[in-house]
This record gives structure tokens, sequence and C-alpha cells, in this order.
């Protein structure tokens, strides 16, 4: 078992006042694996441990911080699709006036579409109420990759103690799926991987558990970043290619929107193709 570095509990782990005494609580041993991008997650789809896993997609830019929003928002249920065909295709076999067409491609909306990709387009007068069938190029490809695990969640820096906390009640080996950009590395994906990962330990202690992590390498690169940029997200979000890009079209207040760390605190659940909030995952 590797124990991250600066000791078992480390990093983030505090001794809560309310954590049980120390012959009361119990040890919980997770293996932790970070996927770079939607197509490693197509790769290992057929991976015969995912699907007793826990798995947390992350696309910070800026599918997944859509999802959250649009969850946090009001919005009945998000569909995601791989293509704006089947998008439409769907749209057309269910009622009108409950459902919007969302996403992107090249990061702008996707002509005859309701919504584009912004977190911030996802308001209540919005979407309330409604379904969202959503196509984005990496972050839906990414959970469709992922689908095959036991629990799917959708983690961002927006929500990412509220996601480590569901990741310790699962108590499920934990695989985060990085959406990545076009098949590479995200800065961006990994950083949020590593910021929920961060959180585990403090996450387990508050469950009354004594975390025992083995983190593969990725992992470990995860909280190396995020411990890097550690009250800088939106200067790291900046930094990246894609954030520089969604600037140049005019979208650099999602970037300050999508650093903001638990500022959202909920939970989307993937079932049977529709991501809805876990009831009774606050911020708690
Ligand atoms: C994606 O899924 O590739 C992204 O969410 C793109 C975007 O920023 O709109």
């Amino acid at each position: 078992m590797r124990e991250t570095p600066g000791g078992k509990q480390s990093p983030g782990a505090k001794q809560r006042p309310g954590a049980k005494r120390e012959g009361e609580r119990r040890r919980l041993q997770l293996k932790v694996a970070v996927w770079a991008t939607a197509e490693e997650a197509a790769d290992r789809a057929g991976d015969p441990t995912l699907p007793s896993q826990c798995a947390v997609v992350i696309d910070v830019l800026r599918a997944t911080s859509t999802i959250v929003a649009a969850l946090a928002a009001g919005a009945a249920g998000v569909i995601p699709v791989l293509t704006p065909e089947e998008a439409r295709a769907l749209a057309r076999t269910m009622p009108g006036g409950h459902v919007i067409l969302g996403g992107e491609r090249k990061a702008v909306r996707i002509p005859g579409f309701d919504l584009g990709n912004s977190p911030r387009e996802y308001r209540a007068e919005e979407v309330g109420g409604k379904t969202i069938i959503l196509t984005t190029t990496n972050g839906t490809r990414a959970v469709h990759a992922a689908s095959a695990a036991a629990r799917v969640l959708m983690g961002a820096i927006l929500n990412a103690s509220a996601v480590a906390r569901a990741v310790i009640r699962e108590g499920r080996d934990v695989v985060i799926v990085c959406a990545g950009t076009r098949g590479s590395f995200s800065l961006e994906d990994t950083l949020a991987a590593g910021v929920i990962l961060e959180a585990l330990p403090g996450a387990a202690d508050a469950e009354g558990y004594d975390l025992e992590a083995d983190y593969d390498d990725l992992s470990l690169a995860a909280l190396a970043i995020a411990g890097h940029y550690a009250g800088r997200f939106d200067e790291a979000l900046r930094w990246t290619h894609h954030g520089m890009d969604l600037e140049a079209l005019g979208f650099a207040a999602d970037l300050d929107y999508c650093a903001r760390l638990d500022a959202v605190p909920v939970v989307p659940v993937w079932s049977d193709g529709v991501i809805r909030l876990r009831m009774g995952e606050g911020a708690d």
C-alpha cells in the first residue's frame, strides 16, 4: 500500500473534534487511479475491475462544470450523448417544452441548439424542471466511456469536497476519468482530480474512517499539481491551453466560474443514461 507523500492521512487530513475515538475508527482501503483522457477511458472501458469501481468523470472546462451548474439550477436531468445528430433525434422523441438541447463544438453553441456549454447559461429560469440533452467534444464521451463503473459521479472544482465525500461513502476503489482535450492530457482536469483526491482523507475522517489509499502515479501527479496551484485555481485555468482558447473566444468569465472551489456542492450521478442529483449529498 503506497501512502500519500507526507504521511498516511496527508494531504488535507484533519482530526475533527467530533471524530470517533481511535478504537472506534475503521480502516478504509482504496485503490485510486486517474485516467488522463476520454480516449484512454474508452480503451479501458472493458477493464474487468471497472464494474466494481466508483468512477468520477471530470471535464472542468467545461462539461462537468456545466452539468453541476445545470442540476444545481433545478434541471430535472442531463442526458449526455455523443453527437449533435443523436441529440436532435432524441429530442424529437420527447415531449416538447420540457427538453433543452445543449452543447458545443469547437467550444461554441451548436447551430439550432438552445444553449452552448457555458455553465453560466444554465440558470434556473432557463433549465428549471427541464431535461437537458448535452453533447460536447470530450466531456460527454468521457461519461459514456466510464459508464460500466458501479457508480459514475460528475466531478469539478465546483463540487470537489462533495464528490470526495460521495466517493468515501461508496467505499469502492476509485478511478478518476479526466476528459482531456481531443486525446491529450489537460492540466485543468488533472488539477481537479488532485483537488478531489486531496479532500478524500478529510472526507474519510468525517465518516469515521482512517483512509489507506493506494495511489497510482497519475494520482500522485494530480495531488502535486493541486498542491502547486492551491488557492490559485483561477490562475491555473487561465494558464491552460483550453483556458486560453476559451478566453480568446470571449468565455473568460467561465474560467472564473469553474475555478471556484466547492461553490456548487452537489453530486451529479449517472444512472441508466441520465445524470441526476444524488439526494442528500449536499454541502453538510
Ligand atoms: C468538451 O467537452 O470538450 C468541453 O466541455 C469543451 C468546452 O469547453 O466547451
